[in-house]
């Protein structure tokens, strides 16, 4: 395979530019998490974010390219994903109709096939969009882990050589490489030729001041010591071995509910009537409520 040396300015000066940045967009991100995204626009390489749900994988993309000023270009996965959704495809109902229009016309094979396999009749998924654009653009991978692993195979192809060859028209060669950004729940072990390619960054819960500032950031109307409240409560929570951990998201929700309820403190009655916002299996909710003595 060969890696296609593409010279461009760096996005980002130092690990305390991305973090300030970041912030100015909203995200707010650790050193660890900062010096990573600087390393990754650095070195080139992609960027494979993993962790539990809802702790800001997602949204590390979109504030990537928002603090950027780049076009957001996101990949969903799914089991099944393919070439065709994935990469591009002929559209094939115009080509008939081209086709169609061309035996009308008397047209040889020869020059309806020129046309019908031309820019007009494709249409560019995700990765070729990615790497035909000219303008700043952070290509978001979004649950790779939710695909199939022909997808990483494809995946690993765009990501080395930044080209995709449709085999009709020829090689389309990036002439600006993309931030590109992985997210997966580790729902399954990615393979090791695509971790290898890419940077890696393990995302957990955050620390206890972390989240403070993120729920803060959120939600500013909600006062001070509800936040402590909630961060102290959620943590709690989350050392409880439980289906499913609150995540950042839900610690944002629960504060976003209070507010709407116009409760200022999280007493037991409170906690008891908005449990339903943080923990999402019943069983979870048995075993907090015993935990936090609700009952
Ligand atoms: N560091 C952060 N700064 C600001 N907001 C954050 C941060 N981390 C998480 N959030 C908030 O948490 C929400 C959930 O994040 P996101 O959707 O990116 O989670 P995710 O890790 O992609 O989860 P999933 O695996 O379920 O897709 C975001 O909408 C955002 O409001
Ligand atoms: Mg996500």
């Amino acid at each position: 395979m060969t890696v296609v040396n593409l010279p461009q300015a760096p996005l980002f000066g130092s690990v305390a530019e991305v973090a300030q940045r970041l912030a100015d967009v909203g995200y707010l991100a650790s050193t660890g998490v900062a010096t990573t995204v600087f390393l990754a626009d650095r070195l080139g390489k992609p960027l494979l974010v993993e962790g539990p749900a809802g702790v800001g994988k997602t949204e590390l993309a979109k504030a990537v390219a928002a603090a950027t000023a780049a076009g957001l270009v996101r990949l969903q996965c799914y089991e099944g994903i393919d070439e065709a959704r994935a990469l591009y495809e002929w559209n094939h109902a115009k080509q008939l109709l081209r086709i169609t229009a061309g035996q009308n016309r008397r047209e040889t094979w020869d020059e309806t096939r020129d046309d019908v396999f031309s820019e007009e009749f494709l249409l560019p998924r995700p990765l070729l969009t990615a790497i035909r654009r000219s303008e700043p653009t952070v290509l978001l991978v979004d649950e790779i882990d939710k695909a199939d692993v022909e997808v990483e195979g494809l995946l690993l192809e765009v990501l080395s050589d930044y080209q995709v060859t449709v085999p009709e028209m020829g090689t389309v060669t990036a002439v600006r490489r993309p931030f590109a950004l992985l997210t997966s729940n580790s729902t399954r072990e990615l393979s090791e030729a695509l971790k290898r390619r890419c940077l890696f960054l393990h995302l957990d819960f955050p620390d206890a001041d972390l989240e403070r500032r993120i729920v803060l950031s959120r939600v500013p109307e909600l006062p001070e010591q509800l936040v402590d409240a909630l961060v102290r409560t959620v943590r709690v929570l989350r050392g409880l071995e439980l289906r499913k951990a609150p995540s950042v998201a839900e610690t944002i929700d629960w504060g976003r509910t209070l507010l709407a309820l116009g409760l200022d403190t999280l007493d037991d009655d409170a906690v008891r009537a908005t449990l339903g916002v943080v923990l999402k299996h019943q069983s979870d909710a048995v075993k907090a409520a015993a935990e936090l003595r609700l009952n």
